[in-house]
């Protein structure tokens, strides 16, 4: 890796592919600098047998030095195979937590940040006193949980599920605890879109479900009500409108958007014509854009997406439906932080004797507690949305 051909090659890659989502951000200096950091931290990753891992939010230079790159459910998954001695997770600290629950003692796991900072507001948002009342009124009631959750949140769920899976993990809960009542959390937006796909899948396999089976969590804790505050700011209208402007384009929308409930109820009157809109996961929309043959597409997600898919889908139009669509815990990794975790070996993620409160883990600057029952009963949950994907 030469420094000076890589900082003209990325001055060059991020204007083209990301000038607009990230105005004055690339310029010679940065660049220099960001290549100045690359080389450094490929050569202590190669050191350390360290793979390092990015959610496809990330800022550009992130996917450049990036061994594996996607969504929840796909670096999970790569993660298993890829049987590393080390991973660097660059993404939010859930997604972190869930690669050392999977890996358990064979892979040692660093995040670049404490939670608190590379966070999710789904996280946050999740109210631990209104899951224990719900499981007291609901003695069998079964819990289908999103992978934007924290391990305590997880241990206490039947099934983890991710954007690419939640239909299908709802099917599969209501095909093995027939009558039984489902909650799905922690994204009333998601849980909405899922809750209809996932009565649909049951219709198809000619289940009779009674739809009031499948309640959606939909509480305010604080400044949190069951949302991603990034997806929740695009709007009932946002998308339309968007789609009105560009008559001619396709409309790929995350289904934690604020517009899925919206967009639903139009599809279903015709408003929209079918065939328009699609409710996707961040992978999901690189296989989609690349089958479609539309031109251009809008894309509802954060928009880190937008530079991915330019990237790898050259000949379309890939327009974001929101700029204000970027989440601030995704971009507070920075090559400043990865560089500091790998020379000082921080901070570590690891399992501890259940020494510290699991709704309220321990964390110092070199490591992370996850408490070992905490992630002994998580990984049973997740092991089953990893068999469905
Ligand atoms: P994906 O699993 O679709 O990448 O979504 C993760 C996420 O945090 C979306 O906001
Ligand atoms: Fe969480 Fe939203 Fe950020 Fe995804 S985009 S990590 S759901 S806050």
């Amino acid at each position: 890796m030469n420094e000076k051909i890589v900082a003209a090659q990325w001055y060059e890659l991020f204007n083209r592919y990301a000038g607009d989502l990230y105005p004055g951000r690339y310029t010679p200096e940065k660049c220099r600098e960001l290549a100045e950091m690359a080389v450094e931290i490929k050569r202590l990753s190669q050191e350390k047998q360290s793979v390092i891992v990015a959610h496809n939010y990330l800022y550009p230079e992130f996917h450049e030095i990036a061994d594996l790159i996607g969504d929840s459910l796909g670096l999970s998954l790569d993660i298993q195979k890829a049987g590393a001695k080390r991973v660097d997770f660059e993404s939010v600290f859930f997604m972190g937590a869930t690669a050392k629950i999977i890996t358990g003692d064979a892979t040692r796991v660093f995040v670049p940040d404490k939670s608190h900072i590379i966070g999710c507001s789904l996280v946050f948002g999740t109210d631990y006193g209104w899951l224990e009342n719900w499981k007291r009124e609901n003695p069998d009631g079964i819990l289908v949980t999103y992978i934007n959750s924290d391990a305590y949140t997880k241990s206490i769920s039947d099934y983890i599920s991710t954007s690419r899976n939640t239909d299908k993990m709802i099917l599969m809960a209501l095909q093995q605890f027939p009558g039984r009542k489902i909650l799905v959390l922690p994204d009333k937006f998601l849980g909405h879109v899922m809750k209809v796909r996932a009565l649909e899948l049951a219709k198809q396999e000619g289940l009779a479900i009674d739809p009031d089976l499948i309640e959606i969590y939909s509480v305010r804790k604080g400044e949190y009500w069951a949302a991603c505050y990034v997806h929740e700011q695009i709007g009932p209208d946002a998308s339309e409108i968007a789609l009105l402007e560009n008559p001619d384009a396709e409309l790929m929308i995350h289904p934690e958007c604020g517009c899925v409930a919206s967009c639903l109820i139009k599809l279903q009157e015709g408003k929209i014509p079918q065939g328009k809109v699609y409710f996707l996961s961040t992978q999901q929309m690189i296989g989609h854009a690349k089958r479609s043959s539309a031109k251009r597409i809008l894309v509802a997600t954060e928009k880190g997406m937008i530079y991915r898919l330019r990237q790898e889908v050259p000949d379309k139009e890939f327009l974001p439906v929101s700029m204000q669509a970027e989440c601030r815990y995704m971009k507070a990794n920075t090559f400043e932080k990865l560089l500091a975790s790998l020379r000082e070996d921080k901070l570590e993620i690891v399992f501890c004797n259940d020494c510290c409160d699991p709704k309220n883990s321990y964390q110092d600057d070199k490591v992370i507690h996850i408490p070992k029952s905490v992630a002994g009963k998580a990984k049973i949950a997740i092991d089953r949305m990893m068999a469905i994907q």
